[in-house]
């Protein structure tokens, strides 16, 4: 166990705004996690890529920095990695492509640690984590002891799972079981996969998701932010030909008879967003979804222009849209 006192916090989240964290415990082990003092839950954070502290956090915090990686073949195609929550996330992808096992190659390049994955059940390109997790392993702060949830126990949905529901500051992830094949499996329904051949190998997904992303979305190392910043937002269908009846070129994904997904980046570019900036704060120019910070950005501003988003969408088009990345008051509750 390591405790670091008095920590910046930009070292601790990729939007990088300028406050202090009283108390960051790294663990990563189950004799550690048991030396806890946990009658009062702690902050769990991973790699801070979708958490932004508004405030100097009085709570301690606690990550997972456990990152090995065990392989089960359950038979000859199907391979089984139980990987410890602190691994990086694209540097299993990148294990993954280079053992030519399929299945996460779609989501190469997605900031963040394996144990955060779940909890927003990270996606992108027609693949999220729920289609490939065989299991989450989590230490509950209460037991001191650690319970396996089946993916079918997870309750995964769009961006969202029991973790951040049922589960939210109770426990800990330590490890998740990822169900891997052999068997090519490429995934290429997505706008800017499409033009990929129909035998694209696992690398050729792989370098073609690194180039949208890298072509689309900031480098948190070299412009502080934290990804999409909003949930693209789901309507019914009939709010949706409402809205087409009003504004014809709205696009929309029909997820099923009933709702409608809008891209969120659709309705903030039309609002003028794109490569704005007030100060430091500001949404990315290639894709206004992604709020950044120039450098000095600060907490109000911040707040100013989620407001300002919410807002000007919501007189256009009677949606609310509601933020995807997790914003943290003093005492690590959720500003919204
Ligand atoms: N669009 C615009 N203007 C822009 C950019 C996009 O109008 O400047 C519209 C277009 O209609 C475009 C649509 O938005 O077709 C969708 O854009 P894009 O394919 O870039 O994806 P997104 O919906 O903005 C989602 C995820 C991303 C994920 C990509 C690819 C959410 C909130 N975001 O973005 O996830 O990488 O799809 O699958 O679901 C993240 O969660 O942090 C993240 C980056």
């Amino acid at each position: 166990m390591h405790i670091l006192h008095d920590q910046p916090a930009e070292l601790y989240s990729t939007f990088r705004l300028k406050t202090r964290l009283a108390s960051v415990i790294e663990v990563s082990c189950l004799a550690d996690l048991v030396q806890l003092d946990t009658t009062a839950a702690p902050l769990v954070l991973g790699e801070g890529s979708n958490t932004i502290f508004l405030q100097a956090q009085t709570k301690p915090i606690v990550r997972f920095t456990g990152a090995n990686i065990t392989e089960h073949w359950l038979d000859e195609h199907s391979c089984l990695l139980h990987v410890e929550a602190g691994h990086n996330w694209h540097q299993l992808v990148s294990l993954a492509v280079q053992q030519q096992l399929w299945g996460i190659e779609n989501l190469a390049l997605i900031p963040g640690s394996v144990g955060a994955a779940p909890v927003q059940n990270i996606g992108a390109y027609g693949v999220e984590l729920a289609d490939v997790c065989a299991y989450v392993d989590y230490y509950h702060w209460q037991t001191k002891s650690i319970q396996r949830f089946a993916v079918s126990d997870c309750a995964f949905g769009y961006r969202d799972s029991i973790f951040k529901h049922q589960l939210a500051g109770k426990g800990i992830i330590v490890a998740l079981g990822i169900m891997l094949s052999t068997v090519a499996k490429p995934v290429l329904s997505y706008q800017g996969l499409d033009t990929l051949p129909l035998n694209s190998t696992i690398n050729d997904i792989y370098q073609q998701v690194i180039a949208i992303r890298s072509s689309k979305l900031p480098d948190y190392r070299q412009l502080a932010n934290c990804g999409s910043f909003f949930k693209n937002p789901v309507i019914s269908s009939h709010a949706y030909q409402q809205l087409q009846a009003r504004y014809p070129a709205i696009p929309g994904f029909k997820l099923n008879n009933r709702d409608v997904k809008v891209p969120a980046a659709w309705l903030m570019d039309q609002q003028g967003f794109k490569g704005y900036r007030h100060n430091d704060i500001g949404c990315y120019a290639k894709q206004p979804l992604v709020l950044v910070n120039h450098g000095n950005g600060m907490a109000e501003e911040l707040l100013a222009l989620i407001a300002d988003i919410q807002s000007k969408v919501y007189q256009a088009y009677q949606i609310t849209l509601e933020p995807e990345v997790r914003l943290l008051n003093s005492d690590g509750q959720h500003y919204v």
